[in-house]
């Protein structure tokens, strides 16, 4: 019968189901754990994947397709007995409901000497509907006098797909599934010490059956994750459904049912790794310090997993933000220096340049050694002037009123930067050449020399050229960073005056003796005027020759 459907499939199981179970109901029936009201014992689980009939006391789980209501059963053949039902979601946030429909008259079948499949459908008692959840975390309906009758409990994924655990038990009392937590679940922020965050949960031991129990912590800059299947399903993302050769009974439209289910298929991807701060588990200890970034959130989830069955149960998780660090209140005055590290953590830094009274004219100089960093100057606190610093770069303000300037630099994107300042009322004269680089003539090059050439300006300035062999460098980042001033004489080749009054022949030349053979150098230049720059010129690296020298 192709045209049969999985829905059809799906009454036909239950109803033989409770079938069997009308016709074997007078029989007494063994205690738990064998106890089993159903003849297709020990086949539930197998049939669950098309018939989702929950067997008693073993968790079952389902994958869900977004947005798309699957139904599950469990059949309760006597009453009153004691009856939970609990429905874990992993990656997605689900709506369900739970609806109990009372079981026909015993004799119902011998009556009605029609198709009992239909007849089972229409002629039962309106369900009653026991409640409907909206939920992140796991939910367990709890009835302690159930009555009889045929469970369905219909999830709803509403976020992604995702999968779902699903357990229904008429023996939670003696026998739980899950570890039983401590009616205060909070996981709590004990405190954090510069940027270590202490997190502790309470004691999960004490429960009235006793079970090994082992903690596992999660800490991401995502959200809290509710349920560990939630937290795994994010970190390690979802797979498609798969229909194992046990859940296949050799129908021919399984194999097709189940390529479609796996075309239609779109299981969560795990989360950026980097969003991942901690992901471990810490036996009994019951505290975790991790460390966090300023201004950054954090998301704390504990989880108590039983270590025989890694069955587990979600604490209440926190959530803590690391305060920004304050940007410390600095002032520079008329003539002053100095060197700021920004840090991509750091609120905006500023520096403030108070001005007593009107001045015609203020210069600030601001320097960067790598990259270029946004600015902004504000004059008691309006923005006035906005741009970027590359290299160097000079602000000349004229008839300055009285007033705050505040130079502020912007959150970093990278990670950090060094930006010098200065400020002057002396007109700043610098000029920068046209071209910043440093060329080295090879012809030049021998086992001990290095001939250098670099471009120079019309006005008398001062040049100062250092060398440092590249091994005795150990960050060349800093390196590009260090300004003549921190480097130590005896790196230093020349320093010198220079001017030619035709720009275009300002070239100025050194030849730099006295090196090892084979061996890389790195050369610097340095350009100052008075109490402007230095302005470092790019940097070059030469090797010297080997051969005979
Ligand atoms: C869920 O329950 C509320 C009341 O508890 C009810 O108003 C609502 O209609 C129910 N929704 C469904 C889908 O059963
Ligand atoms: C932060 O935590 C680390 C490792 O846990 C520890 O070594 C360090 O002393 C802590 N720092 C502070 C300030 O508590
Ligand atoms: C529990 O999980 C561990 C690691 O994932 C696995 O090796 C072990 O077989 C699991 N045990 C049970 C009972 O599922
Ligand atoms: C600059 O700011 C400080 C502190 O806010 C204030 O006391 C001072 O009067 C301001 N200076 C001028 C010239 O407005
Ligand atoms: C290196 O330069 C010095 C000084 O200019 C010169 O005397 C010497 O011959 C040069 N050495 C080589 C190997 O070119």
């Amino acid at each position: 019968m192709p045209a049969l459907d999985t829905r059809g499939v799906l009454v036909a199981l239950v109803n033989l189901i409770v079938l069997c179970v009308l016709r074997t109901r007078t029989q007494d029936l063994p205690p738990p754990p064998h106890r089993d009201p159903f003849v297709y014992q020990g086949h539930h689980t197998d049939t669950f994947q098309v018939s989702h009939q929950l067997p008693d006391g073993v968790e079952m789980k389902s994958y869900l397709f977004k947005n798309r209501p699957q139904t599950f059963f469990f059949l309760l053949d006597k009453s009153p007995i004691p009856l939970e039902l609990s429905v874990t979601p992993c990656a997605s946030p689900i709506v369900w409901s739970l609806e109990r429909k009372p079981l026909p008259q015993e004799d119902f079948y011998d009556e009605h000497r029609v198709d009992p499949f239909l007849e089972f459908q229409s002629s039962l008692e309106t369900p009653v509907t026991l409640g409907n959840w909206s939920e992140e975390r796991r939910r367990t309906y709890r009835d302690p006098t159930a009555s009889a009758g045929l469970y369905s409990i219909t999830i709803t994924s509403t976020r992604s797909d995702s999968t779902v655990r699903i357990l229904a038990t008429t023996t939670g009392a003696t026998h739980p599934v899950y570890p039983a937590l401590p009616a205060d679940r909070k996981v709590r922020v004990l405190g954090t010490a510069r940027r270590n965050v202490t997190f502790a949960w309470p004691d999960a031991a004490g429960a009235i059956v006793a079970r090994p129990i082992e903690y596992c912590i999660a800490v991401t800059r995502v959200r809290n994750f509710r349920t560990y299947c939630s937290f795994m399903s994010h970190t390690v993302g979802d797979e498609k459904p798969v229909l194992s050769k046990k859940d296949q009974w050799g129908f021919s439209w399984e194999k097709e049912k189940h390529k479609q289910l796996r075309r239609k298929a779109n299981p969560v991807e795990p989360m950026l790794a980097r969003k991942i701060v901690s992901q471990q588990c810490v036996g009994s200890n019951r505290e975790f310090t991790f460390k966090g970034r300023r201004g950054k959130t954090y998301y704390m989830d504990v989880y108590a997993i039983d270590k025989e069955t890694n069955k587990s149960e979600a604490y209440e998780g926190a959530e803590v933000k690391l305060p920004e660090k304050r940007s410390k209140k600095m002032q520079i005055v008329d003539g002053g220096r100095m060197t700021l590290k920004l840090k991509q953590d750091n609120v905006p830094q500023m520096v403030t340049f108070e001005a007593k009274e009107r001045m015609p004219l203020l210069s600030v100089e601001f320097g960067v050694c790598a990259g270029k960093i946004p600015f902004e100057i504000l004059h008691n606190k309006k923005l006035v002037h906005r741009s970027i610093v590359r290299r160097w770069k000079r602000v000349r303000m004229k008839n300055v009123l009285p007033g705050n300037y505040t130079f502020r630099f912007p959150r970093l994107k990278r990670r950090k930067a060094f930006v010098s300042m200065h400020v002057t009322s002396r007109p700043s004269l610098l000029t920068l050449p046209r071209d910043m680089s440093i060329n080295v003539y090879q012809p030049m090059t021998t086992c001990t020399n290095i001939t250098v050439a670099w471009m120079g300006t019309h006005k008398k300035q001062k040049y100062c050229l250092y060398v440092k062999e590249l091994s005795e460098i150990r960050s060349l980042k800093r390196h590009r960073c260090s300004s003549a001033n921190d480097r130590p004489k005896s790196e230093r080749v020349l320093c010198m005056r220079y001017r030619n009054r035709d720009v275009n022949k300002a070239l100025m030349k050194s030849t730099i003796t006295g090196l090892k053979p084979r061996t890389t150098y790195v050369v610097d230049v340095y350009l100052s005027r008075g109490r402007s720059g230095p302005v470092a010129y790019k940097s070059v690296n030469v090797r010297t020759k080997g051969g005979r020298c």
